[in-house]
């Protein structure tokens, strides 16, 4: 953005001085053209520049009718920060937009603390406005007139209109004191953003808007690259859409882009990959993040459902540790590496099939998570380089161990795949005497030799008796087909723990309580093997029992 274009942004808002505040370094690329009420003072004093008020989190609208859209901006005022009250209207969502604007109007002077976009997207460049070029200008400065602040126009649109078309809609805008967002979207890929972004600056306006998709986790890269490129001569807004645009969102104001965009409530969402603004503000602080917040992930394919990045968040905020986990989702590990290096990540909390493929490349590594193969735990040292732990090893044992004596205990694991393998290793470790159990035996028995354990055919199994029965299977998962690992009548434990934490009640322990048997939930096993990380990232004693809280309560949310 050219700065010394004239532009002029909200000339009413000087009536309105409490909430009209642009940041700082915004200004610097502002127009010094408002009605300033005259001072008659000495000396010349610096120009005072109404500003616009924008938190970082703008809450996207959209509905099926105009009435709708103005209930919805409403319900979304009143979950929002109360200093961030900050719409967009997505015109282009309901049929007829212009039905909306009196309602838009109306609402907009019943809260003049709001701050609102007025975007209307002309079909062909991802929105749903079926008008032609001239309809989409009228209905935006149409907006802007209803007291809209800020309308965004696509790239193509600026470029399409012919000069005299883009000079009455921008004198028009000026006059309503609405500022102008030009906007780029790619709906495919990440890619050509610099040159987008130059298209965009050619017109000058208020703010500089470039939308990609994210295809891998380094695409956001890229947009937080041109963030911070641009952000020092033009207000910026770049998000990479999509599940593995995350990282985009929530960081973008971070890296210096003046907002980012959040969905109403879920199901609502105006883009792919657009989270809840109660996600974004609650649950990733974007409003609290800053040049020195450590970033964590957790890693995996899939990943949308994991439940690190809230136990970590909540740990994060009670500990008052600046530092902030989101979901990555990894289909390369290669990709993910280069995430770690550039962004960069303080650690990651790696889940299957990456915890045996990240090996080769730690630079260090605790010895369980050598002996196992397997890592879920990754921290970026001082040097840059990654080394490697095992919590899984400390979820299994911590809660065993706060109930019995490991050494010399009679353990029977069903199962023979990572979680199992964990396990086994784990309390051979604490000297117990560990028995692999698992449908497909030769597997049980390579396990076995492997961890110096033992393996027994079911049927053995069956008719023995263990203190204690860990399940390492997936039977009894939410979407698992088989719901039991074994037979009601082969329960032979006095102890039963289920690695499985989704259901927090499985079947087993449901069987096992009702028999009077003592149980250990996977929720501790989450809980504890999640505490260790946090004491690996932190060095400090995790939270346990909010963390433990805030999972349970989302697993009985999620019921
Ligand atoms: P995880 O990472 O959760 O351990 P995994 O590596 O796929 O997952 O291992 C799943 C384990 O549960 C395997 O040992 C599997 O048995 P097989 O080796 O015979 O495949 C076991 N498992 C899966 N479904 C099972 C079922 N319905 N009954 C019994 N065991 C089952």
């Amino acid at each position: 953005m050219g700065s010394g274009t004239p532009r002029r942004i909200g000339d009413r808002f000087a009536l309105h001085p409490t909430h009209n505040i642009i940041k700082m370094r915004q200004l610097t690329a502002m127009p010094r053209t408002l009605t300033i009420p005259k001072v008659e003072a000495p000396a010349p004093a610096p120009p005072v520049v109404p500003r616009l008020r924008l938190g970082k989190l703008c809450v996207a609208i959209q509905a099926a009718s105009a009435q709708e859209l103005v209930e919805r901006a409403e319900a979304a005022l009143a979950d929002a920060l109360p200093e961030a009250k900050f719409l967009e209207f997505r015109l282009d969502s309901i049929p007829k937009p212009a039905l909306a604007l009196p309602k838009v109007k109306e609402f907009l002077l019943r809260h003049r603390e709001v701050t609102a976009i007025g975007t209307c997207r002309r079909k062909q460049y991802g929105g749903h406005f079926v008008g032609s070029l001239a309809a989409e200008l009228e209905m935006l400065q149409a907006a802007a007139e209803a007291g809209c602040q800020i309308v965004d126009l696509e790239v193509e649109s600026a470029e399409a209109a012919t000069k005299a078309q883009l000079a009455k809609f921008r004198a028009a805008l000026r006059e309503a004191g609405c500022a102008l967002i030009i906007s780029f979207h790619d709906f495919t890929r990440t890619k050509g953003l610099e040159q987008a972004a130059e298209r965009i600056e050619a017109f000058a306006p208020d703010f500089v808007k470039v939308v990609a998709t994210a295809r891998s986790l380094s695409d956001n890269l890229a947009v937080l690259k041109l963030i911070e490129d641009h952000s020092l001569a033009s207000q910026v807004v770049g998000i990479a859409m999509g599940e593995e645009g995350l990282l985009s969102r929530v960081l973008g104001p971070r890296a210096g882009g003046s907002f980012t965009f959040g969905a109403a409530e879920d199901g609502a969402e105006t883009a792919p990959g657009q989270i809840t603004a109660r996600a974004l503000r609650d649950l990733y602080r974007i409003e609290q993040l800053d040049q020195a917040t450590r970033i964590f992930g957790v890693a995996g394919n899939p990943i949308g459902h994991s439940l690190s990045p809230l136990m970590h968040n909540t740990a994060f905020k009670r500990e008052n540790v600046n530092a902030i986990m989101l979901p990555l989702k990894v289909k390369a590990l290669s990709d993910l590496l280069k995430v770690v290096r550039e962004l960069p990540l303080g650690g990651v909390a790696v889940t299957m099939p990456l915890k045996q493929e990240v090996l080769p490349q730690l630079a260090n590594m605790d010895p369980l998570t050598a002996k196992i193969g397997a890592c879920n735990t990754l921290r970026t040292g001082a040097d840059g380089k990654l080394y490697g732990f095992n919590t899984d090893v400390a979820g299994v044992v911590r809660p065993l161990e706060r109930r019995l004596r490991l050494q010399g205990a009679r353990v029977a694991i069903l199962g023979a795949g990572g979680a199992a393998r964990a396990a086994v290793f784990a309390l051979v470790g604490q000297g117990a005497e560990v028995y692999v159990v698992n449908r497909t035996h030769e597997k049980a028995v390579t396990l076995a030799r492997q961890a110096k354990a033992k393996s027994l055919k079911h049927e053995v199994f069956a008719k023995q008796k263990f203190d204690v029965l860990v399940n390492a299977t997936p039977c009894g998962m939410v979407g698992s087909k088989e719901a039991m690992p074994i037979a009601a009548n082969e329960l032979n434990a006095s102890l039963v723990f289920d690695m499985v934490y989704n259901p927090l009640e499985t079947p087993l322990l449901k069987l096992a309580k009702s028999r009077g048997v003592a149980v250990v939930s996977g929720l501790e096993m989450f809980v504890q093997q999640g505490a260790r990380q946090f004491e690996i990232w932190t060095g400090k004693p995790a939270p346990e029992a909010e963390m433990a809280r805030v999972v349970e309560l989302e697993l009985r949310r999620r019921g």
